[in-house]
């Protein structure tokens, strides 16, 4: 094999799930459809399905049809009644020091009881349910609660702004919102219930707010349309039984916001059967997971890491997960290395940002700690470098945990290409596609490039965890995914494979922006940007960040007259944060007296970058006139 290679030990490999990863490869390729058949009937099913693929009417593909499913049933109702049920679902701890465990048994209460009150205000099947919860308990609660009783969650990530909460409530419409009073972020209350208040001011869908206690502090409650959950589960209406809802395969399991190239999030749609499938199989096979194992999976349940491999992978697994609500800094650098140690983890899947960060902190902050109960860890988000890879290795891994890179996105809803332990690795390398999944890397006009050059990632195979469409928008799922190259789906990623198969992601090729692993459009930060009183013209572009992967550079034009000043650069900034997000604040904000256009109009956004990086400008035959 050409490169640097780590070959995994011999123990790791005679111990995986999976020993002869070729071997399988090699099966699934031959039959991709038949293993995920096999994946699926590791799983309880109400009713069988009558075909494992409908293709009929692709790219609107369908998975496992005919099946009567929940996947509640196998994420917690099937454990209950077997082995798993005082196993330990969840372990979670708050950054304040507060701290809980659930068993199987005292999670399925806790969702039954969250279930009866959801259903209480009158969801049903097939309702749409915002949840904006920090990282607590309760957001998984909220989270199989509405899967049980078949209403559709739509998680709205804790960090988003009113505005940008208040537009996916509206497009979602949804019926309920369910929330908290506020979250504790690096010792400080972030007020959540506040940002509520602002974003449903014009949501007329929205006929109830719970609002979970968790930071104390008084909040304004509407009479009306808002209430304290430890007021609702003391309740008769809370207790007792809640029947978990037979589901078709194929209904819709959540909606999930994540941005495109366009100003308008993207609603991205799974659905019960063939999510579940793909989640559980996966988080089995490249997490390798064992009974004893301790989970844990840092990302946020608003991302689709958290939902798919913090929420539902570990529970699908019956395995224990763990859930810290604070960052990886506060109060000291050591916090995750502490916790790691204090509450034996054996398995860690973070980002590369966070690892680069820490990494900056230096070895000592990690040497203090015993992690010897690692046995794996996982990197997930954006490209991880190599050297970021081989601190990650070496210094929390101790060189003998295998690291699974794991690439997929929001719409995959599940690892599309990654490792497996007893493969060899590449640093920087996600490795190869899953089992049943293949890859190509072709040119503009679709042709295959060469190995080892880059070009345009898709994927050949349909998945059961694939989405299904954008919510309410069929024809932008065609365009998106599937016109470019028809029959393939058209990840937005510039990758390469090497001469051993091995693929190499670079990043996006599209109109979007990887900060600190979040995806971020540019169009979305421009319509922030623009939005600023005296800004007229905007454009963001991503320049590379030791850290954060990518940052954000603004190019603004304002109005005639007004002064361009540090201050005013600073004011936008903090706007572009309170509009969409802190994640999305630019990390520099540049003053220009025009944008280089098209004469169609369109900027670009290449030109900005080559003149941002000092490189050579391109062709510039497009190029509008000044
Ligand atoms: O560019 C790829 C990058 O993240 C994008 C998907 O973002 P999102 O939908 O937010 O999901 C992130 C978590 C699954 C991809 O198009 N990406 C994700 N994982 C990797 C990656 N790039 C390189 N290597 C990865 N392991």
């Amino acid at each position: 094999m050409q490169g640097e290679v780590w070959y995994p030990s011999d123990d790791v490999v005679a111990a995986a799930v999976v020993p002869d990863h070729d071997a399988l490869a090699a099966a699934a390729a031959a039959d991709p459809v038949g293993f995920w058949a096999d994946r699926a009937n590791e799983l309880e099913w109400f009713e069988p399905w009558e075909k494992t693929l409908d293709d009929s009417n692709a790219p609107f593909f369908k998975w496992f049809t005919g099946a009567r499913t929940n996947i509640v049933h196998n994420a917690v109702d099937r454990h209950i009644s077997g082995p798993h049920k005082n196993k330990l679902a969840l372990i979670w701890v708050g950054e304040n020091g507060d701290h809980a465990t659930y068993s199987y048994f005292a999670l399925n209460r806790e969702v039954e009881r969250m279930a009866n009150v959801i259903r209480s205000m009158g969801v049903r099947k097939g309702d749409r349910v915002t949840i904006y919860l920090p990282r607590i308990p309760e957001l998984h609660f909220a989270m199989l609660a509405c899967a049980k009783l078949g209403a559709v969650h739509s998680v709205v990530f804790a960090g988003y702004s009113a505005d940008a909460l208040h537009d996916r409530v509206n497009a979602s419409e949804s019926k309920l919102l369910i929330t908290a009073d506020g979250a504790w972020i690096n010792g400080q209350v972030f007020p959540l219930k506040g940002i509520v208040d602002e974003a449903l001011r014009f949501s007329p869908s929205v006929e109830n707010v719970i609002v979970v206690r968790r930071t104390g502090q008084d909040v304004t409650m509407d009479a009306l349309r808002d209430h304290w959950y430890h007021d609702l589960v003391a309740l008769p209406i809370a207790k007792g039984r809640c029947e978990t809802v037979k589901m078709d395969a194929e209904d819709p399991l959540f909606i999930l916001y994540t941005s495109g190239s366009t100003g308008k999030p993207k609603a991205i749609v799974h659905t019960h059967g063939g999510y579940m499938v793909g989640v559980y199989a996966t988080m089995k096979y490249v997490f390798d997971l064992r009974e004893e194992d301790r989970y844990w999976c840092t990302a946020d349940p608003g991302w689709i890491t958290g939902h798919s491999y913090l929420v539902y992978g570990p529970l699908l697994n019956g395995a224990t997960a763990f859930m810290y609500e604070g960052g990886p800094t506060y109060p000291y650098p050591n916090k995750w290395w502490q916790l790691i140690e204090y509450y034996g983890i054996t398995i860690f899947y973070t980002a590369p940002t966070a690892i680069r960060s820490l990494m900056r902190f230096g070895d000592a902050w990690v040497n203090r700690h015993d992690l010897s109960s690692l046995r794996l860890l996982g990197s997930v988000g954006e490209p991880i470098n190599p050297e970021a890879w081989r601190w990650f290795h070496r210094v929390i891994g101790k060189e003998r945990c295998p690291l699974m890179d794991t690439w997929w996105q929001t719409e995959t809803g599940a690892f599309q290409i990654c490792p497996t332990p007893s493969m060899p690795l590449k640093p920087g390398s996600a490795g190869k596609p899953f089992f049943g999944q293949a890859v190509e890397i072709l040119d503009e006009e679709g042709r295959p490039v060469p190995a080892g050059q880059e070009g345009l990632l898709v994927l050949t195979n349909p998945w059961p965890a694939m989405l299904r469409t954008l919510y309410r928008e069929d024809e932008r799922y065609v365009e998106s995914y599937w016109s470019k190259f028809p029959g393939k789906y058209l990840a937005g990623d510039a990758a390469r494979v090497d001469e051993d198969g091995y693929v190499w992601v670079i990043g996006r090729s599209d109109d979007v922006i990887k900060v600190s692993g979040h995806r971020l459009g540019t169009a979305e930060v421009e319509s922030a940007l623009v939005s600023h009183p005296v800004v007229t013209e905007a454009a963001a572009i991503g320049l590379p960040h030791e850290v954060k992967g990518n940052a954000i550079h603004a190019f603004v034009v304002i109005k005639p007259g007004i002064e361009p000043t540090l201050e005013l650069g600073e004011q936008i900034r903090q706007h572009v944060g309170a509009q969409l997000s802190p994640i999305a604040k630019p990390d520099t904000v540049e003053f220009v007296y025009s944008l280089p256009k098209t004469r169609s109009g369109k900027i670009m956004r290449r030109v900005l970058k080559a003149r941002a990086l000092g490189q050579d400008e391109g062709d510039l035959s497009t190029l509008e006139a000044d």
